[in-house]
């Protein structure tokens, strides 16, 4: 902080006639570019406290500003100028949408990186949820050529995107959904309070498919069957991904991380984890805020693929948060039973026992795409898109809905 101001003071007396004030280094760049992962929005408004005192320039603040109460309440305190950066990715009419107070019409920036600064190195940036970003001109939603008849099935992120682009293009859709909300994996994916912004894009869906007048059908569970039976010219196969089961008889009294966010199982205080992908590290730090003590088995030498699968800060700052919190991370380690409280661990050559109360799994996911397979022959342009065609993410699963969905 100290050189911070020294630096604003030699900028301003050098002419500058206003600072854009964030922080972080190369060291500790998710503060530059904050994840999901931080507890406050508008993190940087201490920074610009601080400097709004020592420097008679307009100080202009970004860093998840996107609640009108904390920019209400920045103003004038910690700054002079309100700052959007990645909200104008996810949602360029954010502005307009908050003069009218069309709030619940804005899409949510998930702080993921995936579609932005992520690729930054592969290619232009664009957004996980909004993919016309950064190349509307070309790739943006234009009106169908002949109005068709669209039977989406599921109700998941890839299933939404496709009814909203859908409909947006002038088809008349249905979408069926076999459980009683809209959602799919982000409903446990958004359970922890940071993951807070996955349940503001199901929110977001639901409003738009609301407003375009897509007819939601919960609580549909479709059947091969019922999809060839029904008067459709058109039938995208959104079905998703179910949690991979450990096949293994010592394993059997593990729970998965499913169930552990669907709060069908409450987790005692000693947690052992099996999985260092994202689910299970996200679960285990979700598990750790909430006091209990956690330890991750991962098969791999490093969790969360190590350091290039997902975009840097946020592997970084989920790791620093996963060390702050005391997680225990095993590497090119495997539990080998369940015996009672006991997970047993082979480490090398080493084993391993941990105290548990409850054993978790989160092994991955698997294409539920059986019901894609049961209808792919049939005589109709048929589609199977998102976690159903190839588990990925949520930024996969949109742009391949959204890019089905534009040439229907
Ligand atoms: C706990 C968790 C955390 C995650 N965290 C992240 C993250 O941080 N970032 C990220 O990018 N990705 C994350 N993912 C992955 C991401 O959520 C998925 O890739 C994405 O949601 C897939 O969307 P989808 O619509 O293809 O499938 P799903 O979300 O699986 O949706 C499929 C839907 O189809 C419905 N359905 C299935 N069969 C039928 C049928 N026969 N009839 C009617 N409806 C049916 C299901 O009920 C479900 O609602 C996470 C996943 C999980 C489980
Ligand atoms: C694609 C992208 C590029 C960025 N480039 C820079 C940059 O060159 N210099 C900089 O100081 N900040 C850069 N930032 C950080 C933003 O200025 C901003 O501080 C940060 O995204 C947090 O604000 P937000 O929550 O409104 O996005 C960039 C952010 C994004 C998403
Ligand atoms: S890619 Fe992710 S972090 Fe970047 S703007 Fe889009 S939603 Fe936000």
């Amino acid at each position: 902080i100290e050189e911070g101001i020294q630096a604003a003071k030699i900028l301003t007396a050098a002419g500058y006639d206003a600072l854009n004030v964030d922080a972080g280094t190369y060291d500790s760049w998710y503060w530059n570019h904050p994840p999901m992962y931080f507890e406050e929005e508008g993190m940087y408004r201490p920074f610009g406290e601080i400097l709004k005192k020592e420097v008679d320039v307009p100080i202009i603040l970004a860093g998840r500003m996107e609640n009108p109460d904390i920019a209400v309440e920045a103003l004038g305190k910690s700054c002079d100028i309100v700052e959007y950066g990645r909200q104008l990715l996810a949602d360029a009419d954010y502005p307009e949408k908050l003069r009218r107070g069309r709030l619940d019409e804005v899409r949510p920036c998930l702080g993921c990186h995936e579609g932005c600064l992520g690729r930054i190195s592969r290619g232009p940036v664009s957004c996980a949820v909004n993919p016309a970003c950064g190349r509307e001109a070309i790739y943006g939603i234009t009106p169908a050529p002949k109005q068709k008849t669209v039977l989406i099935v599921g109700g998941g992120v890839a299933g939404c995107e496709c009814a909203r682009v859908a409909a947006e293009r002038g088809h008349k859709v249905i979408l069926c959904e076999k459980l009683a909300r809209l959602g799919g994996n982000l409903i446990p994916g958004g359970v922890p309070e940071f993951k807070r912004y996955d349940h503001q894009l199901v929110r977001w869906y639901e409003r738009q498919l609301e407003l375009l007048g897509v007819e939601v059908r919960l609580e549909q569970e479709m059947n091969a069957t019922e999809v060839e039976q029904f008067p459709a010219d058109t039938v995208v196969i959104a079905t998703g991904s179910v949690p991979v089961k450990l096949r293994q008889e010592a394993l059997a009294a593990a729970v998965s991380a499913d169930d552990v966010l669907m709060g069908r199982v409450v987790p005692g205080d000693k947690v052992v984890m099996i999985g260092g992908g994202l689910v299970g590290c996200e679960t285990g730090l979700w598990l750790a805020k909430q006091g209990k003590q956690v330890a991750v088995v991962e098969m791999l030498p490093e969790i969360l693929g190590g350091p290039k699968a997902l975009p840097f800060m946020n592997y970084s700052m989920l790791l620093d948060l996963m060390n702050y919190h005391g997680i225990k991370i095993l590497k090119g380690a495997a539990v080998t039973s369940i015996c009672g409280n006991t997970a047993v661990v082979r480490q090398g050559e080493n084993t391993l026992e941990l105290e548990a109360d409850t054993v978790i799994s989160a092994v991955g996911y698997r294409s539920e795409n059986s019901l894609y397979e049961a209808v792919k022959g049939m005589d109709r342009e048929i589609y199977n898109v998102g976690d159903s065609s190839q588990v990925h993410n949520i930024m996969y699963a949109v742009w391949n809905a959204y890019e089905v969905a534009r040439n229907i």
